[in-house]
């Protein structure tokens, strides 16, 4: 029986699968092979990761008949700049590919959003693989086609929409991936739960600690029903044009705020900032009298025992800083999302009852803000 599961992302005439499971790294070739216009890759990676995978990947494509060469970029934010960018294309096209060449992606969403961003320009646009090293790759960056590189102006403001031909999430490399990168990447799987999935909501809180402890059967299954959400989400509105791509953002305009107050760095990462964001959204919607206290209470109860930062208090270690509503309330204003100055919160009618608004009193989130800064 095979303990692999496969996804199908149905985008206009772009469909691609996502292949989900157990030792998987040693089978990106013979899963891509069908798929190359021509026997011929080039694996990105990063420094971190290469040790890792690259050679077992590189010798997947062999045992496929497959060339492949391998660039390996520093790890990190700092790759997804216009300079380490530009390098990439030189580098690229040191190595004199055609437009039947496929771009591998391996690794995390860094080097996902900078090697699709490379393959949606290199020759005019070339094919790409994503192979996703951590969690919140696997179960978000890698659905949806969102390629890109940050720029003075802010993240992710220079990009393309641009669709792999195929994605391979392997479940064990989740075993070298630090703790903390692991539970950021859980706290996106718990988020679509809360948007608009109650069962698969009760099905974290039984099992989320299994699927952070290393069982790859609950793995598999929770990257899977994370991806069909997200797929069923995009599909229904690919180029975020109307508001349901929005709910996907649940737990992001707090967690934006917070992420800007600690500078994007090593204090807070991006999926704890949406843990504590989905719970302050849900703690906001209790008090707005829009969502039942104990739906709130549960979340923070089930987010908090898997170990993500439910206070303020608790973040940033020894670099513990005084936080300040008006503050954050102005980090908010800055997010790209705040359309003409007016906020945009996802706040929920209960779990998995999630729905966009803009319309929010400033004195009630000025107030929920105290309390959180307070507690
Ligand atoms: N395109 C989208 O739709 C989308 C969605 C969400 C996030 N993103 C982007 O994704 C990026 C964040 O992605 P991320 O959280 O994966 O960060 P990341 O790519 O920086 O990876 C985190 C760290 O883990 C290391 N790593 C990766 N896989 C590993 C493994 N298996 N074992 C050990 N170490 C491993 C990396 O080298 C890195 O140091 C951001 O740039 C964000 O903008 C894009
Ligand atoms: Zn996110």
């Amino acid at each position: 029986m095979s303990a692999t599961r496969t996804v199908t992302v149905d985008l206009a005439g772009r469909a691609y699968d996502i292949v989900i499971g157990p030792g998987l790294v040693d089978r990106v070739g013979e899963l891509s092979a069908k798929l190359l216009k021509a026997p011929r890759v080039i694996v990105v990676t990063d420094e971190t990761v290469a040790p890792l995978y690259k050679d077992r990947v590189v010798a997947s494509f062999a045992k496929a008949g497959v060339k492949a060469q391998a660039i390996v970029v520093p790890a990190g934010e700092g790759s997804k700049q216009f300079a380490p960018f530009g390098e990439l294309m030189n580098r690229l096209l040191d190595r004199q590919p055609d437009r039947k060449t496929t771009l591998v992606a391996l690794g995390g969403g860094v080097v996902g959003d900078l090697t699709g961003f490379a393959a949606s320009v290199l020759l005019r646009g070339v094919d790409f693989i994503q192979v996703p090293t951590t969690l919140l790759a696997q179960v978000d960056s890698s659905v949806g086609g969102k390629t890109g590189i940050n720029t003075r102006h802010g993240k992710n403001l220079v990009g393309t929409f641009y669709q792999p031909r195929l994605v391979v999430a392997d479940t064990d490399v989740l075993d070298t991936l630090p703790k903390r990168e692991l539970l950021a990447g859980y706290a996106e799987v718990a988020k679509y739960g809360l948007i608009d999935d109650p069962a698969f909501w009760d099905w974290c809180e039984e099992n989320g600690a299994a699927v952070l402890a290393g069982d790859a059967a609950k793995r598999t299954y929770a990257i899977e029903q994370s991806c069909l959400a997200k797929a069923r989400i995009v599909a229904a509105d690919e180029r975020e044009t109307t508001d349901l791509r929005a709910l996907l953002n649940l737990g992001h305009t707090f967690g934006h705020a917070l992420e800007a107050e600690t500078g994007f760095g090593a204090d807070l990462l991006h999926g704890e900032a949406v843990g504590t964001g989905m719970a302050m959204a849900f703690d906001l919607s209790a008090a707005l009298g829009l969502c039942p206290a104990a739906d709130a209470e549960r979340v923070r109860r089930h987010l908090g025992a898997v170990g993500l930062p439910m206070r303020l208090r608790s973040i940033g270690g020894d670099n513990r800083r005084t936080w300040d509503a008006a503050k954050l309330i102005a980090h908010m204003r800055g997010d790209k999302k705040a359309e003409g100055g007016k906020l945009t919160f996802i706040l929920a009618r209960g779990i998995g009852k999630s729905f966009v608004t803009r319309e929010v009193d400033e004195k009630a989130l000025s107030a929920l803000l105290d309390r959180a800064i307070a507690a």
